[in-house]
């Protein structure tokens, strides 16, 4: 899928992530081959406060970015003299944490003379896939499940994306944490749902499958939500223990029941043979067993990324960057945040060919 690049070819390019709590560099050769990928955390520093708080995140961004930076250089034994672009997250997220990782590619673009390419943080998500799956083929549809966003893309051969789906109110992810916290396992709360939903009964507790039976690729979860909150209240008013497991694992198959039916769909809609998963989200056990299976039955390819692409990474920012680097689509030295950035935005934004 990958082969349709001009004499940039073997091109390095560096690229920043800094969207939420996650200070990320990599250096990515051709597009698809991850020369370092370092990613420093901040999850230990939010999880006392249940949840990532703005003002520590890009505080910890600021401390950690230069750091981080010279170990992706290090890891991919190159310098700043071998790098021919520098690919940075500009939208969504949190506005202070995209300024810290702005800044420091602008700086980089300026000292170089070397191309600054803005990309959509959700987007790098989808190309994630492309690092870990060499003989993926286009056209496929593409759910993508984050904290913040929960979208469906249908991509063309050429890269171009539609959205055909979208959340209209939380994203997937973010009624993971919200479900933990009312149930007490920190955060962040999707791995934790994911863990003890091993012990649990999906079948126990019948909770609502939001939109699945509409005739639409779109999604609600704030329902959902809110249903298994009022449930927990009820058992607590009635001062019954907690059955954590049944709950988890309930509320988790509702979400994936949801999400498998949905992208399915899209599939069907759109006549396409792949379908592809990006997004934190995507390393839900649960999400991945029943899709596959589901492809299975129905003859579709499946892909995702290994957890550790799933996440947060620059890798992925790196390789999205690299495809609009060959296409030409540069980014001016005003780069700004777009914390609401949409994927239909960044489309747009995207259509335009810049100048380095
Ligand atoms: O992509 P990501 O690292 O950051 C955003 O762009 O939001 O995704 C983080 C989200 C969080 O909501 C987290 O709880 C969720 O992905 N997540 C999971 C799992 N691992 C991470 N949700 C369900 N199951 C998991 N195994
Ligand atoms: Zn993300």
């Amino acid at each position: 899928m990958a082969s349709s690049t001009s004499c940039k070819e073997n091109s390095l390019v560096l690229g920043i992530e800094t969207s939420c709590d996650e200070t990320a560099v990599a250096v990515v050769e051709a597009g698809l081959k991850i020369r370092s990928n370092v990613v420093s955390s901040q999850i230990p520093i939010h999880q006392r406060f249940g949840g990532v708080v703005p003002e520590v995140a890009s505080r910890q961004h600021v401390k950690l970015i230069v750091r981080v930076l010279d170990q992706a250089l290090r890891d991919a034994d190159v310098t700043l003299d071998d790098i021919s672009a520098v690919a940075v997250a500009y939208g969504p997220g949190l506005v202070g944490s995209l300024l810290v990782g702005i800044s420091a590619a602008k700086a980089i673009a300026l000292a170089r003379g070397v191309p600054l390419i803005g990309v959509s943080h959700v987007l790098g998500h989808v190309y994630a896939n492309l690092l870990a799956h060499e003989h993926l083929t286009l056209p496929a549809v593409c759910l993508t499940v984050s904290g913040g966003h929960t979208d469906i893309l249908y991509v063309a051969p050429d890269h171009t994306y539609t959205v055909i789906g979208s959340t209209r109110d939380d994203a997937a992810g973010e009624a993971f944490d919200k479900v933990a916290r009312v149930l007490g396992l920190g955060y962040p709360g999707g791995p934790r749902i994911d863990e003890v939903s091993r012990n649990g009964n999906p079948k126990s507790i019948e909770f609502p499958r939001p939109m699945l039976d509409e005739d639409n690729l779109d999604f609600s979860f704030s329902g959902l939500k809110t249903a298994v909150i009022n449930h927990v209240h009820r058992l607590r008013q009635l001062d019954q223990e907690l059955p954590i497991s049944d709950i988890a694992a309930s509320f988790q198959q509702a979400v994936v029941d949801v999400l498998v039916g949905k992208i399915t769909r899209a599939a069907e809609a759109k006549q396409v043979s792949t379908v592809i998963l990006s997004g934190g989200v995507a390393s839900n056990t649960q999400l991945r067993r029943d899709l596959k299976s589901e492809c299975e039955r129905r003859g579709l390819a499946l892909y995702y990324p290994p957890p550790s692409l799933c996440t947060d990474n620059a890798a992925m920012i790196a390789c999205a960057g690299y495809f609009q680097y060959v296409a030409g689509r540069f980014s001016s030295l005003s780069l700004d945040a777009v914390p609401g950035l949409t994927l239909r935005e960044s489309a747009m934004k995207e259509e335009r060919p810049g100048k380095p």
